[in-house]
């Protein structure tokens, strides 16, 4: 009988506690944006390290298509995350050096090509250094400007 009503008691506990206390989520609903722009971001690296595969390789396709596939990231809403008329200039840079190394690669222009791709490295250098200096800071979860 003791047992039946610990085992009661515990049932009960066990069955109001969701309710009772709902998930704490100290991010609040805007926990969902860092889980799709790290990601997002990482993509960039991967798509930069194929461009220079095919640098090295003299696959203009391969070249191509991930300049593209880039400037299409950039284009997501996962990467307008902030929203200053400089970061806005930087994508913008971003963009047309995505485009140059692009028309390159269709050109089969390889040396233009390599050129290109290293103004684009710059670009992404920038961008970085420019979140740096003004401690823009996303991964930190620092959502109070959005
Ligand atoms: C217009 C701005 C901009 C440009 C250009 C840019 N990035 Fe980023 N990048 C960001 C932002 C914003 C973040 C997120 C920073 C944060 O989380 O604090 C980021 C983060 C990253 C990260 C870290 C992702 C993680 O795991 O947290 C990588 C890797 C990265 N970028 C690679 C690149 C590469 C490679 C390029 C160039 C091909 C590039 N980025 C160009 C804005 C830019």
């Amino acid at each position: 009988m003791y047992r039946a009503s610990i085992l009661v008691v515990l049932m009960t506990v066990l069955l109001v506690q969701p309710g009772s206390s709902p998930a704490q989520n100290p991010l609040g609903e805007d926990g969902v944006a860092p889980e799709n722009v790290a990601p997002l971001m990482r993509r960039k690296l991967d798509r930069a390290k194929n461009i220079l595969e095919g640098l090295t390789l003299e696959q203009f396709d391969k070249i191509a298509s991930n300049a593209r596939s880039l400037r299409l990231l950039s284009m997501e809403a996962g990467w307008n995350v902030v929203q200053t008329e400089e970061y806005r200039k930087q994508s913008e840079d971003f963009r047309r050096a995505c485009d140059s190394v692009e028309k390159s690669a269709d050109a089969k222009d390889i040396h233009r090509a390599a050129l290109a791709y290293v103004a684009l490295t710059v670009r992404c250098v920038e961008c970085h250094s420019y979140m740096r200096e003004n401690k823009i800071k996303l991964a930190g979860l620092d959502f109070k400007n959005h």
